[in-house]
């Protein structure tokens, strides 16, 4: 008997989401060159589960039911070009190679090209949710080949989380698409990732709230409509003891920030498209300003920033605070989201939006209640340029600005760097104003470089010789 599924990369990933698989009734079959990796699949899988580990990849191939569908799970970049061309001497044309790592989308643009001119199906996939996500239900975001999905659709319906019965996957568009959501999804992660160590630094530093306060904040904030997998862990982060030293970890923990890029390439993308995502380009910044400790350090000795304390009533700071969190995550996506139409229309990927969000209600790191929103605010309107626009979605943000203003006041006083906040305040009050300044932008432009402008009260583009005016 042939398997139904192949998975090549054994890390974490490759085998928690092997093993799902396996415990939904498919029989799969594991590739990894490291022996020790391929030899330990069979010994962690279910009983009663078909699950078979190689090191050899003719036998890999040999025992796959043909149309062949194998999932590489190996790090972005050339590991994947590799693991395919060697893949690619055995194969038969309609076979199907799925990638489900962070491969940069431009990489999975070329790879669906070469291999289809090849007689090959190459389909980009993002996965979210980290290991238990893989291992109990992670949200899938397939993309590319629609005839290819068909084969793999029942497999990934099974496997992914579900949402009131409804499974966190679905086809995310043409080509690329899998891969450009699952990138969106982790700018989305880095922005409110930095939102919370901003909301935690004003506590913490600003009001001296301990871990066990901090603690009880966050969960009683998760029962609210904060409810969301990030704030869920924070929750438990301030709870979580050090074993060595019995302090609290996330103090014992050094504050610099690693990335992988999914973040950056996020706003280089969005710099590129043309769209403004302001609170996930400084989210990017800022991991990268926590990198450079030493220069931190020496810059702090010659500057020794003083913190004021944020005299604000507790109960009062801590209300300013959450609506301040629900807002600004709102913008978090919201960029994200905006993002994902223009790029969709520029290549014509077609990416259902209120699939998007239907997905991500469970499973992966940005899952939270406030997706059930727009996703009704999809589903009114599946055409919606930015959420901002839409009128349920307003209710939801209005009640909130004034905290918001409050918090970035209260932290600028303060001394707290509040990047993200401050960001999305920012955005939130260009975005919706009738007027910018930005008219003074175009003369400075038309005065220096001729680079003309248009008026307000006539159609056309002008330009005008500028006068000095020294008195
Ligand atoms: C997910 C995560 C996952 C991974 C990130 C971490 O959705 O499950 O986003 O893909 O944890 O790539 O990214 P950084 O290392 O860049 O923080």
């Amino acid at each position: 008997n042939k398997f139904d599924f192949g998975m090549i990369g054994l890390g974490v990933m490759g085998r928690n989401l092997l093993y799902n698989m396996a415990d939904h009734g498919f029989s799969v079959i594991g590739l990894d060159l490291d022996k020790e990796k391929a030899d330990a699949l069979e010994t962690g899988a279910t009983k009663g589960t078909q699950v078979k580990g190689t090191t050899d990849t003719q036998d890999f191939i040999k025992q796959l039911a043909t149309p062949r569908k194998i999932t590489l799970l190996v790090p972005a970049g050339k590991p994947v070009d590799a693991v395919v061309n060697s893949l690619l001497p055995y194969l038969d044309k309609g076979d199907i190679i799925i990638d489900g790592g962070n491969s940069h989308y431009t990489d999975t643009l070329r790879r669906v090209k070469d291999l289809e001119e090849k007689g090959f199906h190459f389909m980009g996939m993002g996965v979210s949710g980290g290991e238990k996500g893989a291992r109990f239900g992670p949200s899938i975001m397939p993309g590319g080949d629609k005839e290819a999905y068909n084969h793999i659709k029942p497999l990934l319906e099974a496997v992914s989380a579900k949402v009131n019965g409804e499974p966190c996957t679905a086809y995310m568009g043409k080509d690329a698409a899998g891969h450009y959501v699952k990138m969106v999804h982790n700018g989305i992660e880095y922005a409110i990732m930095q939102t919370l160590s901003e909301v935690y630094d004003l506590l913490k530093t600003g009001q001296d709230y301990s871990n066990e306060d901090l603690h009880k904040l966050f969960k009683n904030w998760n029962e609210g409509r904060l409810q969301s997998f990030l704030v869920e862990i924070t929750r438990d982060i301030f709870a979580t003891k050090d074993t060595e030293s019995n302090n609290y970890l996330v103090d014992m923990i050094l504050d610099k920030a690693g990335a992988k890029g999914t973040g950056k390439w996020t706003s280089q993308d969005a710099m590129d498209t043309g769209v403004s995502i302001p609170t996930i380009d400084v989210s990017v910044s800022m991991r990268t300003i926590s990198a450079y400790k030493n220069e931190r350090l020496a810059a702090a000795k010659i500057y020794q920033p003083v913190v004021e304390k944020i005299l604000t009533d507790k109960d009062e700071f801590a209300k300013q605070l959450e609506d301040t969190l629900f807002l600004t995550m709102i913008i978090c996506y919201a960029q994200g989201l905006a993002l994902l139409v223009k790029a969709s229309e520029e290549l014509s990927m077609e990416i259902p939006l209120h699939d998007v969000v239907k997905i991500w209600r469970g499973g992966c790191i940005i899952r939270s209640t406030l997706l059930e929103d727009f996703y009704k605010a999809y589903n009114n309107n599946p055409k919606l340029a930015n959420i901002l626009l839409d009128e349920s979605i307003s209710k939801l943000v209005k009640p909130c600005i004034a905290s918001m203003r409050a918090v970035v006041s209260q932290a600028t006083k303060s001394g707290i760097a509040v990047a993200a906040i401050q960001c999305s305040l920012a955005y939130l009050e260009s975005y919706t104003s009738a007027k910018m300044p930005t008219n003074l932008i175009q003369a400075q432009r038309d005065d220096f470089g001729s680079h003309t402008y248009q008026r307000i009260d006539k159609e056309g583009i002008f330009h005008t010789e500028w006068e000095t005016h020294e008195n």
